[in-house]
């Protein structure tokens, strides 16, 4: 039997777990064309969770359009692939699709022809760079034109939004909001993972977005219905696990989804002969993940200064060390703080570490700590 515990992409359909509430309440402010500002920290599900929102809602009659904004470095392609999705969302006869993109007055559409004789509609920005952000505009201004003609609900949904600021800053957030404001065939999702950007972009008084809509924080999945949904595949691969014995994979994972889905998967496949489920198995496994990984971190290792890695070491034993305090660098033989200072900001910079909004620094990847208590084994 494939293994059901899928991670790194979209998972959906029978191999996504939970999310009921939150999808019920997505759904509600959509029925009611909304603007919601989804928020929460990496790999938590946000992207998972609006892949399955957009495939139940088109089972309502909705038409979904869907946009990463990391995929686009700049507005003239975000402006010209904002069009095509909303096109392609509300029109579905490509000589129909066509005849729409060539009434725009700032976007270009381009016919192809395929091996089979199929025509397809894009769309690119006719004019130069300045001209990207009406174009935009013209884009989002015609979805609700045509959203209003064809009489369909249209959700737009725009993924790593806390991107935005990437382009012109202020200009662009006023002008979205404004034209956001006007439309009232379109609902909106607004999703980002850069918690502090996305907060100051919604609650900041003087910023654009602040009060268009509601934020909706995006917390862990639900454990009790997590372990329903694990145990019932184990239970399917004819596995031998006690329930209880579950819960520890979410201490393991800290209730990180993707995390959560890779200890599963790599259970299923150690457990795949003996089909038996233990809790000493279990405790095995961010090791195991730790291996998988150990040439990245071996290169996140090797560009660490020797300040760095012993701070990373101080904090793969003690997660919830306080490096300022004078108990910790008496302990590690690290300091002063102004140097730990720049050495947690080039950690946070590099990736390896983040801080919280509580301003604790974390491990960005749960798994690493493990790898690097392994390697002080071996050093010594
Ligand atoms: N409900 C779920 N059921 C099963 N797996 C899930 C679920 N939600 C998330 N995952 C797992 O977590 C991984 C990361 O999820 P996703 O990419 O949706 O997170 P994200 O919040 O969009 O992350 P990022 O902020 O990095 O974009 C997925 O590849 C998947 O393996
Ligand atoms: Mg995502």
């Amino acid at each position: 039997m494939e293994n059901p515990f899928k991670y790194g992409g979209i998972v959906r359909g029978p191999y996504f777990a939970d999310r009921v509430e939150e999808l019920s309440e997505l759904i509600r402010e959509m029925t009611n064309l909304s603007k919601v500002f989804l928020i929460s920290p990496r790999r938590l599900g946000k992207t998972c969770l609006l892949f399955n929102l957009m495939d139940r809602l088109r089972d309502f009659g909705f038409a979904t359009a869907y946009l990463d904004l990391n995929a686009y470095p700049d507005v003239r392609s975000f402006a010209a692939a904002l069009t095509q999705v909303t096109c392609n969302a509300l029109e579905s006869n490509t000589e129909r699709l066509i005849k729409i993109l060539s009434g725009l007055q700032r976007l270009r559409p381009k016919v192809s022809v395929g091996h089979d004789g199929s025509l397809t509609g894009t769309v690119e920005v006719a004019t130069d760079a300045k001209e990207a952000l009406p174009a935009l505009l013209e884009g989002m201004h015609h979805a609700e034109k045509l959203a209003r003609k064809k009489e369909k609900r249209l959700v737009i949904i725009i993924d790593e939004f806390s991107d935005l600021p990437k382009y012109d800053g202020q200009t662009i957030e006023k002008a979205l909001r404004a034209e956001i404001q006007q439309h009232e065939h379109i609902g909106y999702i607004l999703s980002g993972s850069e918690q502090s950007v996305m907060l100051s972009m919604t609650r900041d008084s003087k910023r654009a977005f602040y009060k268009l809509g509601r934020i909706m924080k995006l917390g862990p999945i639900d454990r009790r219905s997590y372990a329903d949904f694990i145990y019932s595949w184990l239970q399917k691969g004819t596995y031998r696990v006690e329930r209880r014995d579950l819960e520890k994979i979410f201490e393991l994972g800290k209730d990180v989804p993707h995390n959560i889905q890779r200890l599963c998967h790599n259970l299923w496949e150690l457990a795949r002969e003996s089909h038996e489920i233990t809790p000493q198995l279990i405790e095995k496994l961010p090791r195991v993940i730790a291996q998988q990984d150990s040439p990245h971190f071996e290169v996140l290792w090797q560009a660490a200064s020797q300040q760095q890695r012993t701070l990373l070491m101080a904090l793969s034993r003690e997660p919830d060390a306080k490096p300022f305090s004078r108990k910790f660098q008496l302990t590690y033989g690290i300091g002063p703080s102004s140097s730990i200072k720049a050495s947690l900001d080039s950690l946070t910079k590099k990736g390896l570490l983040f801080k919280t909004l509580k301003g604790a620094y974390k491990f960005s990847d749960t798994f690493m700590p493990y790898w690097i208590s392994d390697l002080k084994r071996t050093e010594k």
